[in-house]
């Protein structure tokens, strides 16, 4: 794209101003501008000038749904686990892991997979979860390919440092890496912020384009060569997870649901965590904030919290469904935040409150984009370790000792 296409394209969407010091700059700079109007996506404007700050809340008619329990999977475990290393052998299965986020709670200034949680030695996150990754390959004798998304902001630090660390033992040629695309942050006014005079303010665009990344990429015609069927998202945080959870992976292909969520039995009722459910009757997430009191505290005759399964962003897809709703626009969601910006002079704000909206797209809806999905109860104490704050509650800290309660050495 070139200043003259820019203009006319920024003229369109009431944006000039982010031509306002284009003469200043390099000519790279300039380049680098020029692309980033080039990629702009005039539609997020839309969104944003619709939004009108509760518009996200309004749901459909939401039921309790239940699960498949633990008790139901200990008696069923091996035949569940025959099917699911049955389809790992298969070529069947791939991983996809979610590590474009910007970890901004952790406050770690590198990707979050390379935060290191040992005491006696080095014990990175990305070592963890390819630790249990390799699990299953051993068990299955077969390779599970594995999918990294990053993002523009944390790609090469990711790729150097699994090269550094010869992915922990994984094999390289099973490992791909994808970029997901990046949206931009606007203000209050609708305006588009600049970060740096020749640089649009810029972040992830949430974790639910990972699939339209992916194809993006050029991966689809790997998928459908190789027969990758059914996809396991995971996120980078929870170091517990298991990967391409053979158990997981059996139930839900014998279910025959279109996908599949791993779920914890909530902690207590007013835990912050998104409960899945059924919305006009295909599955859905609520998240703890959308809840009802009514809702929070409802029992079912057994004593059981009626929406008792939240979901800890583990998921398998069938890579056919996702590659039909490619064309299917997902919800956009805009999210009030703090983001860096130069003002009108030129002078570099750095805000104390939020005072900029971002764009996201999230993986929980594409949950309800299929039309069943098998809820399946994990333990939490060998499974859901999430790490997002320094300290205190899904913490560093509460991570270590629960991989400590799990044996792991640290
Ligand atoms: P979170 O919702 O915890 O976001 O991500 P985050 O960006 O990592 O952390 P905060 O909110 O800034 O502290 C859940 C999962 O989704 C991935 C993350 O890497 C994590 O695995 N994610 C999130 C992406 O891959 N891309 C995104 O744009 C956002």
């Amino acid at each position: 794209m070139n200043y003259t296409e820019a203009k006319a394209k920024l003229e369109a969407i009431g944006q000039t101003h982010l031509l306002r010091w284009y003469d200043e700059l390099t000519d790279t700079e300039q380049d680098a501008l020029l692309a980033q109007i080039d990629a702009l996506d005039p539609s997020l404007l839309e969104v944003f000038s619709r939004f009108n700050g509760d518009g996200e809340l309004s749901r459909g008619k939401l039921e309790p749904l239940g699960a498949v329990t633990l008790e139901e999977i200990s008696q069923e475990r091996e035949r569940f686990e025959a099917a699911g290393l049955e389809a790992i052998r298969q070529g069947k299965i791939g991983a996809v892991l979610l590590a474009g986020g910007m970890g901004t709670r952790l406050g770690f200034d590198k990707p979050k997979g390379m935060y290191d949680l040992g005491k006696t030695h080095p014990l990175y996150i990305f070592e963890c979860l390819i630790r249990n990754l390799q699990e299953v390959v051993d068990k299955a004798g077969a390779y599970v390919p594995l999918f990294i998304m990053t993002s523009e902001k944390n790609d090469e630090d990711t790729r150097e440092f699994l090269e550094e660390q010869k992915y922990f033992g994984y094999d390289p040629d099973y490992v791909h890496f994808f970029i997901q695309d990046m949206a931009p942050a606007v203000g209050a006014d609708g305006k588009i912020l600049l970060e740096e005079k020749g640089r649009i303010a810029t972040s992830p665009n949430g974790n639910g384009g990972w699939f339209s990344s992916l194809v993006k990429a050029g991966y689809l015609g790997l998928l459908q060569r190789e027969g990758i069927e059914w996809l396991n998202i995971f996120a980078v945080d929870n170091v517990l997870q298991r990967i391409a959870d053979p158990c997981f992976i059996g139930a839900t292909l014998l279910s025959g649901s279109d996908s599949g969520a791993k779920v914890v039995a909530k902690a207590d009722p007013e835990e912050r965590i998104g409960v899945l459910c059924l919305e006009d009757g295909t599955p859905s997430i609520v998240e703890y904030y959308e809840m009802t009191e009514e809702m929070v505290t409802r029992r079912e005759p057994d004593g059981r919290l009626s929406y008792n399964y939240g979901v800890i962003l583990n998921y398998l897809f069938q890579t056919s469904q996702l590659t039909n709703m490619l064309d299917n626009d997902m919800q956009v969601h805009v999210v009030n935040k703090k983001v860096p910006y130069i003002d009108e002079n030129g002078t570099l704000i750095k805000p104390e409150e939020p005072n900029a909206y971002k764009f996201e797209l999230l993986v929980l809806d594409m949950v309800h984009m299929q039309k069943t999905c098998l809820s399946y109860e994990v333990d939490r104490d060998y499974e859901f370790a999430p790490i997002k704050n320094a300290t205190g509650v899904d913490s560093v800290e509460t991570a270590r000792a629960l991989l400590e309660k799990n044996g792991v050495t640290l």
